[in-house]
């Protein structure tokens, strides 16, 4: 475990940036509970030295999250901000024009035309697929276990998001490697603190991404079929009597699905094996009950989601208890300290796959009901793909349990270097 950092009471500024520059180191990554408790003891709203407000409890993200008054940081608010910063690069851009990114009346439009994408017809047809793909996936996993260790991350977390939303798109195989690294050096762009290198790796896989796409879409205009991208074609044809204004939308559909539905859900197929593996009473609890797998995967969402901060902006001047905030300005929700909130959990950093079944069942801690978890989101920007990832973690966690396989973590997992969006780079398993 980390240890603490310095005091923050003797300078609260000097200590945040301490903090925050731990946080942001793969050690800090590790284990960030120990930061966010000493954020979280500094207050429920602390300003930032880079401006804006950091947000440490639950009932104010959540609130946030819920509220109107709270908007998203779209084109409009990123080209007002001055020249040469982040949010003028291009990959920046590329991103103000994806769902998250857009504020009503804009997003409800898009939003409406996208319905529920993974509806129960959608989720019934993907799971066979994506049960296929855990069989082979750890077929060739228990395979490389005979030779000693094996990374579960590379052989198995990574794959089958790419698997299940390639098949989904009806995307080529051979892209999957290519859309993976792309989205790992894109992502750099959502983070809080990306460097001038962070963000040329990002406008250069932006601009990949977006040729990519540009002649998927082509491709998909002459040989339409029954997949996503050729149903997105059909719609925006209807709504937009100009093709490259159609185009346009299905380009940025396709390219926000990809990003948002690969680094996230290899988090949490990682992360669930990591957690459990470190607790093995938990472990034990799964194997004797596989009821409790959905319980399982909602408490490492809440214990360690895969994405630990989302920001907004003051849509007119407003409070943050006392602080007052302008119009335009910044707020960071640290969801992952919230996570870890004692005023909304009993025990917080107690690891507790009965969690959400309430004292009597667990023992230790109390009920706090099914969807008391930010991992994906509230309100109007509510996670499209939650059912996607909830279900493919349930299949793989299913798919290991019923193997005779007895696993453990033979080297600690390394992480990349982040704030906002999780990634374990490895995971080094074997079987004994
Ligand atoms: C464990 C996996 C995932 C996590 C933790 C996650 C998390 C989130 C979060 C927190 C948001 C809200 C962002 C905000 O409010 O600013 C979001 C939005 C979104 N997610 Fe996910 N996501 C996951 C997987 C997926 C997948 C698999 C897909 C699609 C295939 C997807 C598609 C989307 C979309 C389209 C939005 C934007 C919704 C909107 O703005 O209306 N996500 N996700």
């Amino acid at each position: 475990m980390d240890s603490a950092a310095a005091a923050p009471s003797i300078n609260p500024r000097r200590a945040l940036i301490q903090l925050f520059s731990r946080l942001r180191t793969s050690n800090g990554q590790t284990n960030p509970l120990p930061i966010y408790t000493q954020l979280t003891a500094m207050g429920e709203v602390i300003p930032a030295p880079w401006g804006g407000n950091l947000v440490t409890s639950y009932q104010l993200c959540h609130s946030i999250l819920r509220d109107k008054t709270w908007t998203v940081p779209d084109r409009a608010w990123r080209s007002r901000q001055s020249n040469n910063t982040r949010w003028r690069s291009p990959a920046s851009l590329q991103m103000s024009q994806t769902l998250p990114l857009l504020n009503p009346p804009h997003h409800t439009r898009i939003r409406r035309t996208l319905g529920n994408p993974f509806d129960q017809s959608t989720l019934f047809a993907l799971h066979r697929t994506v049960e296929k793909a855990v069989d082979h996936l750890l077929n060739d996993f228990t395979e490389r276990l005979h030779d000693g260790a094996a990374d579960f991350v590379t052989q198995v977390s990574e794959e089958l998001p790419v698997i299940t939303i390639g098949h989904w798109m009806n995307l080529p195989p051979a892209d999957y490697a290519l859309l993976r690294t792309l989205t790992h050096d894109q992502v750099h762009t959502q983070e809080l603190f990306p460097t001038a290198s962070d963000l040329a790796l990002s406008d250069a896989a932006t601009a990949q991404l977006r040729a990519y796409f540009r002649e998927f879409i082509k491709e998909r205009r002459t040989r339409p079929g029954d997949d996503p991208v050729s149903q997105w074609i059909r719609t925006w044809d209807a709504h937009e009597a100009d093709r490259d204004a159609a185009d346009a939308a299905v380009h940025s559909l396709a390219l926000f699905m990809i990003l948002a539905a690969l680094e996230t859900t290899s988090h949490l197929l990682a992360n669930i094996i990591r957690l459990l593996l470190e607790h093995p009473s938990q472990m034990d609890a799964i194997r004797s009950q596989p009821e409790l797998i959905p319980d399982a995967i909602e408490e490492v969402l809440r214990y360690d989601a895969p994405i630990h901060l989302i920001s907004r902006v003051a849509a007119a001047d407003t409070h943050l208890g006392e602080i007052p905030v302008p119009a335009g300005e910044m707020v960071h929700l640290l969801i992952g300290a919230a996570h870890h909130d004692p005023a909304q959990y009993t025990d917080p950093h107690v690891f507790d796959v009965r969690r959400r079944r309430g004292p009597r069942e667990s023992g230790t801690t109390t009920a706090t009901g099914p969807s008391t978890h930010l991992g994906f989101g509230a309100g109007i920007h509510y996670c499209l793909g939650n059912a996607l990832a909830r279900m493919e973690a349930a299949t793989l966690l299913a798919g290991l349990l019923k193997r005779p396989l007895r696993l453990n973590i033979t080297a600690p997992a390394q992480w990349a270097p982040r704030v906002a969006f999780r990634r374990m780079t490895s995971l080094h398993l074997a079987a004994p």
